[in-house]
């Protein structure tokens, strides 16, 4: 039986390529996609949302916008890694999916409380929705089935040279989260940095002959362009599809038991996820953390998930 997930992101270049596996991977059952500030304002990070599913042919997907702004900080977009749109390269057509007249967090609750089965939610983006959710419907924490999240970072960050973007986007909702006591996985940078976007995975995409590997082509060469300005990395690391993976195939994404906790006030490091990954500390496991990837299925996995939905549809 697929595994019933929602996926709440901000695409994003990586984000967008998570909602096509998230669509297309027979082992999951995506219900809904949600979206929040964070790589662009709200506004664009929904909009591409719906250029994302419009593009892909995924209709029938729930989307819904929640939060234009952190809990607590001011909201700081990064345009400098996914440009003015937040999902810049390519050229989108107007999109014909419409987003549902229901806030993010609304749409989710309602979700798990009618599902028949706990849910697995997959944040691929500061986790401000997420923490609203926990906040005001303390219920709904009982039928989640686990968080599956892409953020934070075993060793350095990206955003700061501590903090990992996601975190540092809204620390206290990210606090939240780990203290909820629902079981969490964390895929940070150390296992994200595993997944790059080589040539020979481009030509990959492009090799399917369709619209869509096209553009998932256009949309990692543009992402390259920006992590080799930004960092000096010769291929992109596609962070997003990494936590939607751990969902599909435990085994692609090996994970270590460890406490997890989100530096708030480090003059320095605020957003740093603080990993006790040798229990060395003695304090609870609240977390999976994400140690290993095995790439070559990732990367098998996600070319089919696109060649999947490239075949039923041509924009
Ligand atoms: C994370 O930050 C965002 O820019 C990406 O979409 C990803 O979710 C990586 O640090
Ligand atoms: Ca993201």
């Amino acid at each position: 039986m697929p595994v019933p997930i929602i996926i709440d992101c901000d695409p994003g270049h990586d984000d967008a390529l998570a909602i096509m596996l998230a669509a297309a991977d027979p082992a999951v059952d995506l219900l809904a996609i949600t979206t929040v500030a964070g790589n662009q304002t709200l506004e664009k990070t929904t909009l591409n949302a719906r250029r994302v599913c419009t593009v892909a042919g995924i209709t029938g997907v729930p989307i819904a916008a929640g939060c234009d702004r952190p809990l607590l900080q001011p909201l700081a977009v990064a345009d400098d890694v996914h440009g003015e749109s937040g999902l810049d390269g390519p050229e989108f057509p107007e999109p014909t999916v419409e987003v549902v007249p229901e806030h993010a967090v609304e749409l989710i609750h309602r979700i798990l409380m009618e599902h028949p089965e706990p849910v697995t939610l997959v944040p691929t983006a500061p986790l401000t929705n997420i923490a609203l959710l926990l906040t005001r419907y303390p219920d709904s924490a009982a039928r989640i089935r686990e968080i599956v999240l892409m953020g934070g970072s075993t060793d350095r960050g990206n955003r700061t040279p501590a903090a990992e973007f996601n975190i540092h986007g809204d620390p206290e909702a990210a606090d939240i989260v780990f203290g909820s006591g629902v079981p969490v996985t964390m895929c940070g940078l150390n296992v994200t940095h595993q997944a790059l976007a080589t040539p020979q995975v481009l030509a990959r995409f492009e090799g399917l002959g369709t619209e869509l590997g096209h553009i998932c082509a256009e949309l990692l060469s543009y992402f390259a362009s920006t992590y080799k300005r930004l960092w000096g990395m010769p291929h992109p690391p596609l962070h997003d599809p990494v936590a939607v993976a751990r969902v599909i195939d435990r085994s692609i994404v090996g994970c270590v038991d460890a406490n997890v906790t989100v530096e708030l006030h480090g003059q320095y490091t605020r957003g740093a996820t603080v990993v006790d990954l040798h229990q060395y500390l003695d304090r609870p496991v609240n977390a999976q953390v994400a140690v290993t990837l095995d790439a070559e299925r990732f990367w098998d996995r996600m070319v089919g998930a696109v060649a999947a939905l490239g075949a039923r549809h041509t924009p």
